[in-house]
């Protein structure tokens, strides 16, 4: 019924880096070509940790979509834009929280976890607890069917759909809602179910509001109904269902196995990164120093690329046969650790080269980048509207 489309979404705290081309970028440039892709500069999800230093987001947002083109993203394919240019986010944001109870908030493991890790900002904030609902609201105003994102996001999206499936309980319906609330009608016995029915179709067919008070009354008089069935069956009496937000599903994108440049996650928090668009003469230098194997003292001492990050980026980088090359050389102290690395450094850079040239066009004429989200903000917000005008209807906010 709806377009299978895909939605996702990055903070703009920092410069892309080659973490998150292989953990996610990559994976936003193939979705591009199978599916209709809005993808989006999340500078709300930014700003809830980053309140009071609003200028790190200023300084990141056009860096951020440039190095997504940069990665390869088409804007003739993708729909690119920037979350608070889109209102639509906000307002549902804002209608989900009527029905979106505390502790599905509370519950999210990372509010806890971010919490604790981020110890030198305050985070006890009403926002940074609506996270995760303001991200339900960014895939539901656009009816998303998938949602690229890592294995930390797996939580959000569970709730985005539990908030959707809620919505549809209270305002609209789920696939397979009239034969559900049969069988939940049925539930009631026999004779109940039929009175039930005539009722229904008194005030459907004859708009007779008594007829619904009574079946309502029946209905609320029902200890054994379970919730979700009372809501199919309230919806059924009115004839209102309709599916109004479809439930997501997560798009796992495999972490990534590129670690930073100590062996640890790549994070700019870590200083470990090289970003996507280093110039090359730095990126020589951070792979040169990179720490290896502690064991290779000296050339001769063997060593164990198991423990050793560059091993890692071969394994990202390098062909079957230069990793065969490196595992035996190291093992055996045929090669010696700068050697081992030049292979390295020659595929990150040769990766690096077609990004830089196609980042160079936007760094010469910053006018195409804001044309190409203006462009992406207009789609993005004709799609959103349309789901807007569904939800305030199915709410009782269309006044007329
Ligand atoms: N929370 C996501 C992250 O930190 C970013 C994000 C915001 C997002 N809104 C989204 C991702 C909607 C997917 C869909 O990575
Ligand atoms: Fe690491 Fe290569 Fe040196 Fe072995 S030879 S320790 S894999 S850099």
């Amino acid at each position: 019924m709806f377009e299978e489309r895909v939605v996702s979404g990055m903070r703009p705290t920092g410069a892309m880096h080659l973490g998150h081309f292989h953990g996610a970028l990559k994976n936003w440039v193939k979705l591009q070509s199978e599916y209709p892709c809005l993808y989006f500069v999340a500078d709300w999800h930014a700003l809830t940790t980053h309140y009071e230093t609003p200028e790190v987001i200023e300084e990141n947002v056009w860096d951020m979509v440039i190095d997504w083109l940069a990665a390869g993203i088409d804007p003739a394919q993708a729909t690119l834009f920037i979350q608070s240019r889109i209102p639509e986010h906000a307002e549902l944001h804002t209608l989900l929280s009527m029905i979106t109870p505390l502790s599905w908030l509370e519950r999210v493991p990372s509010y806890k976890d971010q919490q604790e890790k981020l110890v030198d900002r305050d985070l006890s904030t009403y926002g940074f607890l609506g996270y995760p609902l303001l991200q339900a609201a960014d895939v539901l105003v656009y009816r998303a069917k998938y949602v690229p994102v890592g294995e930390d996001q797996v939580p959000h999206v569970e709730m985005m759909r539990e908030v959707a499936r809620r919505f549809n309980h209270v305002y609209g319906r789920e696939p397979g809602f009239e034969d559900k609330a049969k069988a939940a009608a049925k539930k009631l016995g026999g004779r109940k179910a039929k009175v039930l029915m005539e009722l229904r179709t008194k005030y459907q067919e004859q708009g007779d509001a008594e007829a619904l008070a009574t079946a309502r009354a029946l209905l609320d008089k029902q200890g054994n109904l379970s919730v979700a069935d009372g809501e199919r069956l309230f919806g059924y009496l009115e004839g209102s269902g309709r599916l109004i937000l479809v439930e997501p599903e997560a798009l796992l994108t495999e972490s990534s196995k590129l670690p930073g440049i100590d062996g640890q996650k790549m994070s700019k928090s870590y200083n470990n990164t090289i970003s996507l668009r280093e110039d090359a003469e730095s990126v020589r230098k951070k792979i040169r120093t990179m720490p290896t194997d502690p064991a290779r003292v000296k050339r001769s001492d063997p060593g164990d690329p198991d423990k050793c990050p560059v091993w890692q980026f071969h394994l990202v980088y390098s062909d079957e046969k230069t990793r065969q090359w490196a595992n035996q050389g190291c093992r055996t102290a045929g090669i010696g650790c700068l050697e081992c690395k030049q292979p390295v450094i020659d595929a990150v850079l040769a990766e690096q080269g077609p990004m830089r040239e196609r980042a160079q066009k936007y760094l010469d004429d910053p006018t195409l980048v804001r044309n190409i989200v203006a462009d992406g903000c207009e789609k993005a917000r004709k799609l959103a509207r349309e789901t807007m005008r569904e939800v305030r209807g199915a709410m009782g906010l269309a006044y007329t």
